[in-house]
């Protein structure tokens, strides 16, 4: 497990994303009303770009492929009960926005 410092603070405005290679898997890092999440982006049905969808209700994204819908905080799939995009732990330390990573 280690953590990866994936962005600064300041760095994306509410609503934004970055997408970053971190451990060896591309993720998606949004900041939601100033907190930060971060979800893999390989959705779960067929491994299309989901970190890369539309954000609609404050923090549900539809991936591009198939417009399955999943919750930015926790992962959880909107449509599907039991399937999740893989998420992982944010933390903040001073300036810098870091995910840990298996
Ligand atoms: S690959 Fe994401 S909904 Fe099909």
């Amino acid at each position: 497990m280690s953590e990866i410092i994936v962005a600064k603070v300041g760095e994306l405005a509410h609503g934004q994303r970055k997408i970053v290679q971190a451990g060896g898997t591309e993720i998606a890092v949004f900041n939601l009303a100033d907190k930060y999440y971060a979800i893999e982006n390989f959705c779960p049905h067929q491994g299309g770009p989901v970190g890369k969808g539309d954000i609609s209700d404050g923090d549900i994204i539809t991936c591009p492929l198939h417009e399955w819908r999943f919750n930015i905080k926790t992962g959880a799939c909107a449509d599907f009960s039991g399937i999740n995009v893989k998420s992982f732990p944010v933390n903040i330390y001073g300036n810098e926005i870091k995910i840990i990573v298996e």
